[in-house]
């Protein structure tokens, strides 16, 4: 009978708070016992003890889509924070940004529906969380240590929806808009994410970020268009400058990377994904900014069902020099290097490349990208067991391997791939300046990039 007693501990908390409320408080469901599993990255996730059960606050839901939840919000994170949990079970609409960095020993249950408020799109350009990297901006970030936030899949909602609709419409006449992501993880230090629905973010999903010791799993991501508007973005999670990440047992259907690993990530475990209508499994993009170096290494991608993506297993890296590759989207030049990186068990269907290796990333001229080879290195890199079958469009190729000069390369290896194209041809690769006997893969002569996504 322990939620009993913790209800009762929850009405004697929420008595003396406006931020809390007290009619029908729901069960919470218990924290579930996660685990990284297969792999993991070496270090066991620190130890998280139980929650206080005396101290449980309930946020008192929005009235309507006008009462903005947020002031509640930060009103019951500070009241539970250092050993108790809040809990999420009504529907809450979040009108100005949240800064929860400051958490520690806190557990965060989310059964009910987070909405972010879409009536003006200009309020977020303007009150969004900014950051420097690739001019991001976010609704709400959380940091701090020995934090879990659950929810609870069995219901139909556990959800946090970012509205992202309105930005991509808005978007087609300004390109400009700061369109914010949908979460940051942000200074986090032994956290768990786990059971929750996310919905539709104006920019990517998650953004993990100057942490350590983040497990995610059982996640359910999809970003849909209502009117056939282009989704921009909505990459599933970008890790940053952060080590021992697990992601994994989640499904992700979006139109940008599923995962994409941006500078500064180690110790990366992703496991268990399906994703649909990806840009793949990314590393990358590397080396855009000069005299800045990126370092991504150490990672284990372990069984991806990919499906109609335009990339799956992939790294890109910019060239040695400057180059002019979209509005708002230059660079080349940066140091630094992406090693021992593997891919293992990975089912293809219906993507335009299976693997994807590119040191000319943003430079389509194959002339101009080998006079200035990148400055970062990509070493010890591992694809095997791939199976299935590419799309048709580059049919008979189902893959590029192009590095930018022969010392800038190293230790590139594909074992087991059986992926097939439609046409019953045999499969090629364009390959440049790797290691041919290491690839067992039939390879030809690239030609310029037919890469026209609107990447980053
Ligand atoms: C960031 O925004 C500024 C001003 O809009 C722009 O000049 C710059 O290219 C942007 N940088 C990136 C990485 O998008
Ligand atoms: C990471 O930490 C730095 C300070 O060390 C901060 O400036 C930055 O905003 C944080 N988050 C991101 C996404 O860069
Ligand atoms: C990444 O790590 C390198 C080496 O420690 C450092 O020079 C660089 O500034 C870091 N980059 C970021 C974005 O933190
Ligand atoms: C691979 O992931 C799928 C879920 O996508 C899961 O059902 C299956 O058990 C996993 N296989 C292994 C070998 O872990
Ligand atoms: C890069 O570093 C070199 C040497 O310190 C310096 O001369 C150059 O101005 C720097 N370039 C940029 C774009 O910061
Ligand atoms: C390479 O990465 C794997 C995890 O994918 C790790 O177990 C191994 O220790 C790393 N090897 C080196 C030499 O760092
Ligand atoms: C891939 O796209 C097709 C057509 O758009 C769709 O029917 C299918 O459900 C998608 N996913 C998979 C796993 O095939
Ligand atoms: C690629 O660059 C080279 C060197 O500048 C130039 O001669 C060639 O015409 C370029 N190719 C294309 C297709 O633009
Ligand atoms: C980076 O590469 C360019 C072209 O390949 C080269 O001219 C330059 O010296 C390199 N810079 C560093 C710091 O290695
Ligand atoms: C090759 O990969 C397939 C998956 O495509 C896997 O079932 C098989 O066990 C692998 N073979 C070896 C020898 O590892
Ligand atoms: C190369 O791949 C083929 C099948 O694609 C396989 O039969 C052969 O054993 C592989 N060779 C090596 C050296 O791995």
């Amino acid at each position: 009978m322990a939620w009993t007693r913790s209800i009762v501990a929850a009405l004697l908390v929420v008595s003396n708070t406006l931020a809390v409320q007290a009619e029908c408080p729901s069960r919470i469901p218990k924290r579930p016992e996660i685990k990284p599993w297969p792999y993991n990255t070496g270090t066991p996730m620190p130890h998280s003890p139980v929650r206080e059960t005396g101290r449980v606050c309930y946020v008192r839901e929005s009235k309507n889509k006008e009462d903005d939840a947020a002031p509640n919000i930060l009103q019951a994170f500070q009241q539970c924070n250092h050993g108790g949990t809040i809990v999420f079970d009504k529907t809450y609409w979040i009108a100005s940004p949240l800064d929860l960095t400051f958490l520690s020993h806190i557990d965060i249950v989310i059964t009910g529906e987070i909405h972010f408020d879409d009536s003006d799109v200009y309020y977020w350009n303007d009150n969004s969380f900014k950051y420097r990297f690739q001019n991001q901006s976010v609704f709400w970030k959380i940091g701090g240590e020995d934090i879990n936030i659950y929810g609870d899949l069995t219901n139909d909602k556990s959800l946090i929806d970012g509205h992202g609709q309105v930005y991509w419409e808005e978007i087609e006449t300004n390109r400009a808009l700061l369109r914010p992501m949908l979460l940051s993880l942000d200074g986090a230090h032994g956290l768990t994410m786990s059971n929750i629905r996310m919905r539709n973010p104006p920019h990517w999903f998650n953004i993990i970020a100057n942490s350590t010791d983040v497990l995610i799993s059982n996640m359910d991501l999809e970003a849909k268009s209502l009117n056939g508007v282009e989704i921009a973005n909505s990459d599933g999670w970008d890790t940053y400058r952060s080590s021992r990440v697990v992601i994994q047992d989640s499904v992700i259907f979006n139109t940008d990377d599923c995962v994409s690993f941006k500078p500064n990530s180690t110790d990366v475990v992703i496991q268990n994904l399906v994703c649909d209508g990806s840009h793949g499994i990314s590393v990358g993009s590397l080396g855009q900014y000069v005299n800045v170096t990126d370092i991504v290494e150490n990672l284990y991608v372990f069984n991806i069902s990919m499906s109609n993506a335009s990339d799956g297993a992939r790294i890109k890296v910019w060239p040695g020099a400057y180059t002019d590759f979209q509005e708002h989207l230059v660079g080349g030049g940066g140091l630094g290097w992406v090693r021992n990186v593997t891919y293992d068990t990975f089912y293809h269907h219906n993507n335009d490349r299976a693997i994807t290796i590119t040191q000319c990333y943003g430079q389509s001229n194959r002339t101009l990208c080998n006079e200035f080879p990148a400055n970062l290195t990509i070493e010890d890199i591992t694809m095997r067991n791939f199976w299935g079958q590419v799309s048709s469009k580059l049919d008979p190729q189902a893959g590029t391997l192009v590095c930018s000069a022969s010392d800038r390369c190293g230790n590139i290896r594909v074992e087991n791939l059986t992926v097939t194209v439609p046409s019953g041809k045999s499969p090629v690769y364009e390959c440049s300046h790797v290691d041919a006997a290491l690839l067992n893969m039939t390879c030809i002569e690239p030609t310029d990039e037919r890469d026209t996504e609107q990447g980053r």
